[in-house]
């Protein structure tokens, strides 16, 4: 049967977008890297658009279903965060979105924990000393230290998905670990690493005896050497217990003045300017960060005084930016893969047309 759908995606996703072509889908992609304006997208679904393949910096919002009114029927989002879409006025016109969650996680916790790493190391200082040619001799503990994150503790802060997989590898380099998560608490999971951890260090794998265990925030971050961010963006009124600027400067300053700030989520979990306030006086040891309150990184931010910069590392919203993660066209593997997946459940009606059983769709509560 031929599928006569038109699609339109605001960027290209690779080659899994074969997969469309191959069945006979109508496909326009737009060309340029940059995201199109807003404008462009609402012409495109005035035109007559079945499916939207949208990524994060794509503001999906009343204006936009309204310009869908009538052929419409799925939002594609290419990210597990979906905070660049109004829920609430996707549920309003009952239009389905879904989403790519599980396929980037391991991708993001590991990207999280090479972040911690590379902050504990000072591998970005290192480095310039060798490029530089400043290393001018071997010497115990000159030009600088870094700290070792073995027998360390680290705070996860949220404890769905992502948070999960960064214990899983904090628990491998033999870490004591703090969770916190205001919303959802997974207690089997922490006691299976518990677990885990116990028969290491039987074994004689770990040398040390280490925990793991749910604790307060307060708690979590009083204690912590590394704090690593799992939470979504959650704004007033999104939530009971909204997640915005949660790392203000009364949180920063309950962390340890030796501790690290490592976020991966959203950007605007961090209020900035006090992050900035509290690198430049050292309320803690250094932050590293892949999201932003604005992306990209304005060349103005505060994030980027020369002062801090030896303590604070700043990367492009790259947790995700791994081969396969990115591209796989495989539902299983790939961000790619799982989006095109998404939007085919829809626009073909599986699982008989149920969008509540389909397990991509993030509204279900609308249908
Ligand atoms: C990336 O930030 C995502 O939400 O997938
Ligand atoms: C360091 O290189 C050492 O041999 O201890």
């Amino acid at each position: 049967m031929p599928n006569n759908f038109r699609v339109f995606a605001t960027c290209d996703i690779g080659d899994a977008l074969e997969v469309l072509r191959k069945r006979g889908y109508q496909l326009e992609v737009y060309p340029d890297p940059k995201a199109p304006p807003k404008g462009l997208i609402i012409d495109r679904l005035r035109s007559g658009i079945d499916g939207l393949i949208t990524t994060l910096r794509d503001q999906i919002d009343a204006e936009i279903f309204e310009a869908g009114k009538g052929t419409l029927k799925v939002v594609a989002q290419y990210a597990v965060g979906f905070d660049n879409i109004n829920r609430a006025d996707a549920n309003r016109c009952k239009v389905p979105f879904t989403n790519t969650a599980d396929v980037l996680t391991e991708a993001t916790a590991e990207f999280a924990f090479f972040m911690l790493g590379s902050l504990a190391r000072k591998l970005w200082s290192a480095e310039h000393l060798t490029r530089e040619n400043k290393w001018g001799f071997w010497h115990p503990y000159l030009p600088f230290l870094g700290d070792e994150v073995t027998g360390k503790t680290v705070a996860i802060i949220g404890t769905g998905r992502i948070g999960l997989a960064m214990i899983k590898k904090c628990s491998g380099f033999d870490m004591n670990i703090l969770c916190y998560d205001p919303a959802y608490q997974n207690h089997e999971y922490i006691k299976a690493i518990q677990e885990t951890i116990d028969l290491r260090y039987a074994r004689g794998i770990q040398k040390e005896k280490t925990s793991i265990k749910y604790v307060s925030l307060e708690d979590a971050l009083r204690q912590a050497d590394f704090v690593s961010v799992h939470v979504p963006l959650l704004r007033e009124g999104e939530s009971p217990t909204p997640t915005f600027h949660l790392f203000n400067e009364k949180r920063l300053r309950m962390m340890k003045p030796t501790s690290f700030l490592v976020n991966t989520s959203r950007g605007p979990v961090i209020d900035e300017n006090a992050l900035t306030k509290a690198l430049k006086e050292n309320w803690i040891a250094g932050a590293a960060l892949d999201v932003y309150e604005k992306e990209p990184l304005p060349p103005e931010s505060p994030l980027r005084d020369p002062s801090i910069e030896d303590r604070c590392r700043l990367f492009p919203h790259f947790a995700s930016a791994a081969r396969i993660t990115r591209l796989s066209p495989d539902p299983a593997k790939g961000m790619a893969g799982r989006c095109i997946q998404g939007l085919i459940d829809v626009l073909e009606r599986n699982y008989s047309g149920d969008v509540k059983r389909m397990p991509y769709v993030v509204n279900k509560e609308a249908f």
